[in-house]
């Protein structure tokens, strides 16, 4: 419409001039720029130059524009000695014409200039006498856009699918700017159904053009290497052609999976009882609308690409699935991994954990473990190894065979496989007791003595303590030990004496004696040394005859010494007494007995010759063993 009106327009002007140029050959001229280019808000100079033969005083000089509807529109006028601009135009208050100083030349200023001055300029001049000629200029203006801008998709784009990639923005150009996409330096052109550019544009209130342009396209997985970014063509004055480019952006191509890898993370290498293991599964795609599960024997699964087994058992041990389904294409694949927990099963000990071996004969015992490794096995006794292999041979076993052997099975190949089991060996055969070193020893009196008696032998043999009189002693601790056992008791020094260690067990018995001969200090110094207790002074003193030591307060308890001291006693008292008999026969008074009794006791009753005597100042009765003088050897 408007393109129409300005081409009727310039019909009529062209008529004109052809209509002038005819009427007055030659009289006036008008020449001006086809056109003038100014930037929005600037200073725009039209100028109209002119040629009459009147000189240049009497001229008319008027300044029109072109009317959207192609009408004429004045909006300056001057002539010599007065000059104004019209009232009420859109330039009343923005326009100027001033002569250059140069004969036939005004130029028309227009401040500010709007995008609504984009208009044709008509400078006509009308001589008094030459008649009138008139020029024309078409104002252009432009304004140059923004630094354009791009944003690129956010979430990763779906191969096969025509997506968005991005959108670019160029804002307040004037003319409307170009937007041209790139892919990697090739400007990108719409193919039906495969690429699709959308440009938008926007006028914006004060008329500037802003432009948007959104690129969708079928991406492949190549594309994620790619590069896209836009490029914006502006028109400047002079014609010349400007551009900007945004920045490039790359996007995310999802693309799904096409085939699966699943592999153990951890651990590296065999996979054992007992440990973490984690199965992890994942595609050669990207997709992350892919849902994975993975599924193993006894119900194990997860909803993820990873599945940690915790503590493994042989009954983890089988086949394991990872699915991957595409939750866009519903496409399912899988693959599938073996996984194998070795094992070291508990020791077997043949023929059995606890075995008897009768003294000097020889014995076997085997050892084995289950395993799906390849093991080694290995024979300890107190830390020391025995024997190599499962098997344990024990030739002409002695009590020192007897005790644990450990039966250790390692299996190299996976670090902290090992399993062990313990053998228990007995060395049958009657009580053999370890002499000591001494049986024969000399201790203070009122001093306790601690014996030990180790007694080799199978069945465990029973410890007996005794005393020479008979008297049976409590073991103070009784420790069975690999080949036998170990017997303490303690004994409380009242004077010399003979301890018995008797062992028995069913295959026979064994026994040895401690001799314990007690001392007594000549000069007690419980008085000068009073912080030494009684029963650490030991055999500082030399032994002293047992006759001369005689502790009369022990009288009442029978010791050794009180017994000679008595017999000594007896022997004086019978001096006195046969001469006291012999007195009584020389004056012919017999003496005759009065009761008699019985001094036999035990095994010691048929040598026994036995007297009573009875004094007849109210003495006690003494009552006197013969045979004590036995008894006495046996206590020194
Ligand atoms: C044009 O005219 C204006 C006022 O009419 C004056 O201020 C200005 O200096 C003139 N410019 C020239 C280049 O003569
Ligand atoms: C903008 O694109 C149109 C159509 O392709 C073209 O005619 C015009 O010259 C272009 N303008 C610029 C400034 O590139
Ligand atoms: C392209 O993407 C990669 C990874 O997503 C990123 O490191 C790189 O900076 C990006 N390059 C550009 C030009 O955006
Ligand atoms: C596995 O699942 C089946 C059926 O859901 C069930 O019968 C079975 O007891 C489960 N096994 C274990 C070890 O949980
Ligand atoms: C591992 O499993 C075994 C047998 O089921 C169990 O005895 C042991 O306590 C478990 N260990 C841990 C750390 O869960
Ligand atoms: C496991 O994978 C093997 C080879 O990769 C295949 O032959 C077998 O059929 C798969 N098993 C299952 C249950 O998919
Ligand atoms: C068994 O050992 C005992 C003592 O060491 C030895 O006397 C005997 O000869 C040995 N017998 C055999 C068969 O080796
Ligand atoms: C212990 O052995 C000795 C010597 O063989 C023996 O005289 C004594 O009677 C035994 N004692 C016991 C309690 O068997």
């Amino acid at each position: 419409m408007a393109a129409r009106d300005i081409g009727s327009s310039l019909l009529v002007v062209g008529l004109l001039l052809f209509f002038h140029t005819w009427g007055a050959s030659a009289a006036v001229e008008v020449n001006m720029e086809d056109r003038v280019d100014v930037n929005l808000g600037d200073t725009a100079h039209i100028t109209c130059l002119f040629s009459t033969e009147d000189g240049i005083g009497g001229n008319i000089i008027q300044w029109f524009y072109v009317t959207r509807t192609g009408e004429k529109q004045r909006i300056y006028y001057l002539e010599t000695g007065m000059s104004y601009a019209e009232k009420g135009t859109p330039f009343s208050d923005r326009i100027s014409v001033n002569g250059t100083g140069a004969p036939g030349e005004v130029v028309l200023t227009i401040n500010d200039v709007q995008l609504k001055d984009e208009l044709e300029f008509i400078c006509i001049v009308k001589s008094l006498t030459d008649g009138t000629a008139e020029g024309r200029t078409r104002l252009r203006v432009f304004q140059s856009p923004a630094k354009p801008t791009i944003v690129g998709a956010q979430q990763g784009i779906q191969e096969g699918i025509l997506s968005t990639i991005g959108t670019c923005e160029v804002k307040n150009g004037y003319p409307k700017p170009n937007i041209t996409w790139y892919k990697d330096n090739t400007p990108i052109r719409s193919v039906r159904d495969e690429v699709n550019v959308v440009p938008s544009i926007i006028t914006e209130y004060n008329g500037l053009y802003s432009v948007k342009s959104e690129l969708s396209m079928k991406v492949v997985k190549a594309d994620a290497d790619s590069l896209f970014y836009c490029e914006i063509t502006y028109m400047t004055f002079g014609g010349g052609i400007l551009m900007a480019e945004t920045n490039p952006i790359n996007i995310t191509v999802f693309y799904p999976h096409t085939t699966l890898k699943m592999w153990v993370e951890s651990p590296k290498g065999k996979i054992k009882q007992g440990d973490t293991v984690e199965i992890h599964c994942s595609g050669d795609g990207n997709n992350p609308f892919t849902e994975f599960t993975i599924n193993g024997p006894e119900n194990l699964s997860s909803v993820t690409n990873k599945l940690v087994l915790q503590n493994v058992t042989r009954l983890n041990s089988g086949e394991y699935l990872c699915t991957s389904l595409d939750m866009e294409t519903f496409e399912e694949i899988t693959e599938n991994i073996t996984i194998f927990v070795n094992y070291l099963e508990d020791v077997v000990i043949k023929p059995e954990k606890i075995i008897e071996v009768p003294q000097g004969e020889e014995t076997r015992a085997t050892c084995n473990a289950m395993s799906s490794l390849h093991t080694q096995i290995a024979w300890f006794k107190d830390g020391e190894q025995v024997a190599k292999g499962p098997t344990l041979v024990l030739p002409n076993a002695t009590f020192g065979a007897a005790g644990t052997y450990v039966c250790v099975v390692t299996a190299q190949e996976v670090e902290g496989v090992e399993t062990s089991g313990a053998l228990r060996v007995h060395v049958q055969g009657q009580p053999d007791i370890q002499t000591p070193g001494n049986t024969e020893m000399e201790e203070s009196v009122d001093s306790t003595v601690d014996l030990s008696c180790y007694v080799q032998g199978y069945p465990y043999p029973t410890v007996t303590w005794s005393t020479s009189e008979g008297k049976i002693l409590p073991a103070a601790s009784e420790t069975e030990t690999d080949d036998g056992v170990l017997s303490k008791a303690s004994v409380k020094v009242t004077g010399d004496i003979i301890v018995f260690c008797n062992a028995t067990n069913s295959l026979g018995e064994d026994s040895v004696a401690f001799s314990i001969k007690a001392i007594i200090h000549t000069t007690p110094e419980t008085t000068t040394s009073p912080t030494v207790s009684p029963t650490t002074t030991v055999t500082t003193v030399s032994p002293v005859k047992p006759e001369t030591a005689i502790p009369p307060e022990k009288v009442e308890k029978e010791g050794s010494g009180v017994i000679i001291a008595v017999i000594i006693i007896c022997i004086l008292l019978l001096a006195i007494l046969g001469s006291v008999l012999y007195f009584l026969y020389k004056k012919g008074k017999i003496c005759g007995r009065s009761g008699k009794q019985d001094l036999a006791k035990g095994k010691s009753g048929k040598d026994n010759i036995v007297v009573e005597m009875k004094s007849d100042n109210t003495e006690e009765a003494v009552l006197l063993g013969v045979n004590g003088e036995k008894q006495a050897s046996n206590y020194q």
